[in-house]
């Protein structure tokens, strides 16, 4: 068993502890906030789990070897860092810190104790997602030509960070794994209506470049009067489209595109023709992400190895993160995220 101490018990917290209590492989032994009275409400269904509303105290304490955090971003890295110095396993929620710098210093200081560390990108333990993943890696939809994604309503607002910090590590982890390489740049818009004075961006339009063709948009908004979830991967063969809102049919894969005549008479008129082909959408087993998550982490832990969602990954999407917040400030301005030689030696 590993025993689990939970960071943080606001509006995220309490599902990382129930999932935390459920799971057989951990043991919640404590959870710990700053406010007595939240911790009080959230603790009543565990009577043996601990109250702390000290970190200190969680450091101090030998029966705990592993910390989720579930806390403000500004806090994810130094308390993050603490607790692998003192030994602890260490699971963040996202975004996994809120600069490269900072997340930089989670991933060195997981090294440094030889301890996992593990970022919170939920959507990649859901159903869906493992399933896209499955059909891009088989081959079938060919070649990646773009990624289009939606997600948008009427947000929870934020005090610490914007639209981007908050909504696009959704996506941009579900990038990331699905597409397995870096992209060159960044160009984005932001704008702030509601919180102006304070200048968070509410509504953001992220535009990625891969140097190989592939192009990657994704527009995030806490101001949409309607609920989007929506994410369309096109390729050279297929296409995906997965819809997060739908009950039945989240992803559908569409045999649906476009054909390049070779013949050159047909070339000196119209050169494409349209393919229109099945549709099939996949069975995926309804199981609750963050249950697989905690699970994954748990196996990590025991097995020494590195995880799915490992650090790594939590830094590379900061570090987009950190790009799209330049180029916003920039005013679309394109930045590069990694540059050519990075890209050849990450290749
Ligand atoms: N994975 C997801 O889908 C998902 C969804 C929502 C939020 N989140 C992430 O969860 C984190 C928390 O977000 P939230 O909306 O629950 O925030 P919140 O403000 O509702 O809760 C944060 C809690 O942390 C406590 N806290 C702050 N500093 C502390 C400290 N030093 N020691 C102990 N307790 C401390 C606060 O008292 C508060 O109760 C953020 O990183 C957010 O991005 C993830």
């Amino acid at each position: 068993m590993i025993r689990v101490a939970v960071v943080g018990a606001g509006y995220w917290g309490p599902n990382l502890i129930r999932n935390f209590a459920a799971c057989p492989d951990t043991e919640l032994v404590a959870v710990c906030d700053r406010d007595e009275d939240r911790l009080a409400k959230v603790l009543r269904p565990y009577p043996g789990v601990d109250a702390i509303d000290d970190f200190d105290r969680i450091l101090m304490r030998a029966d705990i070897d592993a910390v989720a955090i579930a806390t403000p971003v500004h806090t994810h890295a130094p308390l993050g860092v603490a607790a692998l110095e003192y030994g602890k396993h260490v699971l963040v929620e996202k975004p996994l810190a809120g600069s490269v710098a900072e997340a930089e210093q989670l991933v060195h200081a997981a090294r440094q104790a030889n301890r996992v560390l593990m970022v919170d990108h939920t959507f990649i333990f859901s159903g869906p997602v493992q399933k896209i993943k499955q059909v891009v890696d088989s081959g079938e939809i060919g070649d990646l030509y773009f990624i289009d994604s939606v997600r948008i309503n009427l947000g929870m607002f934020q005090h610490d960070v914007n639209v981007v910090w908050d909504l696009a590590p959704h996506d941009l982890s579900i990038l990331d794994y699905l597409v397995g390489r870096l992209p060159r740049s960044i160009s984005a818009f932001g704008a702030c209506h509601a919180n102006e004075m304070a200048g968070i961006e509410d509504v953001a339009y992220l535009n990625l470049d891969f140097s190989d063709g592939l192009l990657a948009s994704f527009h995030v908004n806490w101001l949409s009067p309607v609920k989007v979830r929506h994410f369309i991967i096109g390729g050279s063969e297929k296409s995906i489209v997965y819809d997060d809102l739908e009950p039945t049919e989240r992803v559908k894969v569409y045999d649906r595109g476009i054909t390049i005549s070779d013949d050159v008479e047909a070339k000196r008129g119209v050169m494409v023709g349209y393919r229109t082909g099945d549709v099939w959408s996949p069975h995926i087993p309804q199981v609750e992400p963050l249950s697989k998550m905690v699970a994954h982490f748990a196996e990590s832990i025991r097995e020494n190895k590195q995880p799915i969602t490992s650090g790594e990954a939590g830094l590379r999407v900061v570090r987009i993160l950190e790009a799209a917040q330049r180029s916003i400030k920039a005013q679309g301005g394109r930045i590069t995220i990694w540059d050519d030689h990075e890209l050849r030696r990450a290749a």
